[in-house]
């Protein structure tokens, strides 16, 4: 069911250490959730908290955002936007995304993937949005295709999957289309 924007709220916003830790345990606790994810999936609260910690946390030399993303109100799933520079100086983000599974195929992701590019493309300026995904999560790629990703033909990343490297699609939403 698409999620139904007259009564139903995306937002996103700063996870509460305190407050949202079993939402968020909901979904990082979930193996099929982490299926195709570069993260293993948490056993317990102690470790959720711990994983939240991390996520939010930056690695130099790169900026992080990450946010909950809410369904009226409540955290449902998160978005990670990673601020990088290249090397001619021009900044970019790498976005990552995760969502309880109880919630899929409602349009969730979409229109909290369309904010992230607002204040990525808008409000921070960066002049792309960059997205790596293993080319057998179909979901994630039809998601990015949707909302307006276009896939780099003759380019792969290599990246550790669960201490497994693997090499990963490159997708990319260029700042001038944003939504
Ligand atoms: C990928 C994920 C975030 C999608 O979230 P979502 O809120 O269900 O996505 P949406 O409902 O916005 O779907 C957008 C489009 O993606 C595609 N899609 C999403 N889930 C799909 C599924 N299970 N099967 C086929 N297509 C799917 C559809 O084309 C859909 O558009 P449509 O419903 O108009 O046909 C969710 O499946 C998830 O959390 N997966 C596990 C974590 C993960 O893989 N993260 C990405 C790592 S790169």
């Amino acid at each position: 069911m698409e999620c139904n924007s007259q009564s139903d709220l995306v937002s996103l916003r700063d996870f509460n250490m305190e407050e949202d830790v079993e939402d968020f345990l909901a979904w990082v606790g979930d193996s099929q959730v982490a299926k195709y994810t570069t993260w293993n999936p948490c056993a317990a609260m102690e470790e959720a908290k711990q994983f939240l910690v991390k996520m939010q946390q930056a690695v130099p030399p790169h900026e992080s955002w990450f946010k909950a993303v809410c369904l009226n109100g409540k955290p449902v799933g998160h978005i990670k936007l990673e601020l990088r520079t290249h090397e001619n100086g021009v900044r970019y983000g790498r976005i990552g995304y995760a969502l309880g599974r109880e919630y899929w195929r409602r349009g969730i992701t979409t229109q909290a993937v369309k904010q992230c590019l607002k204040i990525g493309c808008t409000d921070l300026s960066l002049e792309s949005v960059e997205a790596l995904v293993l080319p057998e999560n179909m979901s994630s790629i039809k998601l990015l295709e949707k909302v307006g990703f276009q896939r780099s033909v003759s380019y792969y990343e290599y990246v550790n999957v669960k201490g497994n490297i693997q090499q990963c699609l490159l997708y990319t939403f260029h700042g001038s289309h944003v939504i």
